[in-house]
């Protein structure tokens, strides 16, 4: 295979866990199928991990490691949408989008989300690290917290359903790892290199 046909590098991702509908306290309550068609071949091009969301509801979460943390993935509800929608940007404690794909962008909640394949963007799909931004906590959701989102009980920071820090010591919102949809049902995490990550 010449170099031009050598494809980019990119696995079929694992779902480690997964959760129910709104209101789920906990990851793990659930395990789906895993599949892995990782691509070997040796690349300089960053790897992206492949998850499949065809399953996903609207009101579902799931959680994958992705270079060494915690990747959550939620298809928001209508709910969820309006409730970030309806948000001031003067209301948030940190104004920036926090988000790999858009760097420049405000926090509005049309910035926290990921824009699915060739379709219209409703604002379905969050996509942040599911780490805490005032000391690193794993914060509890989905569905908990004052905002209905999420909860960290280390420190008693409060997250809304756009992954924005609202209440309490966290001071920037939930960041937004870089990925982007490949086809309608497929959802890409794109290797940063902040993190360590072990090539097989
Ligand atoms: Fe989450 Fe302190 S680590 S509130």
């Amino acid at each position: 295979m010449s170099e031009q046909e050598t494809p980019s590098p990119r696995r079929r991702d694992f779902l480690f866990y997964a959760t129910g509908g709104a209101g789920a306290a906990a990851v793990g309550s659930g395990i789906w199928p895993l599949v892995n068609s990782m691509n070997t071949s040796a690349s300089a091009q960053p790897w992206t991990f492949d998850i499949d969301v065809s399953d996903m509801q609207p009101g579902t979460e799931i959680s994958v490691q992705f270079e060494g943390r915690p990747i959550f993935i939620r298809r928001r509800t209508a709910g969820d949408i309006a409730a970030a929608r309806s948000t001031p940007l003067s209301e948030l404690p940190d104004t920036h989008a926090r988000n790999a794909n858009r760097p420049e962008a405000d926090a509005s909640d049309s910035n926290r989300t990921i824009p699915p394949f060739n379709g219209e963007d409703r604002g379905e799909w969050l996509v942040v690290e599911g780490i805490c931004t005032h000391l690193g906590c794993a914060p509890l959701g989905d569905g908990m917290g004052d905002f209905n989102a999420r909860f960290c009980p280390c420190h008693g920071a409060h997250f809304d359903t756009a992954g924005r820090a609202r209440q309490g010591p966290a001071p920037t919102n939930m960041a937004i790892p870089r990925a982007e949809f490949v086809d309608a049902t497929t959802l890409a995490l794109k290797e940063t290199g902040r993190f360590s990550f072990q090539r097989q």
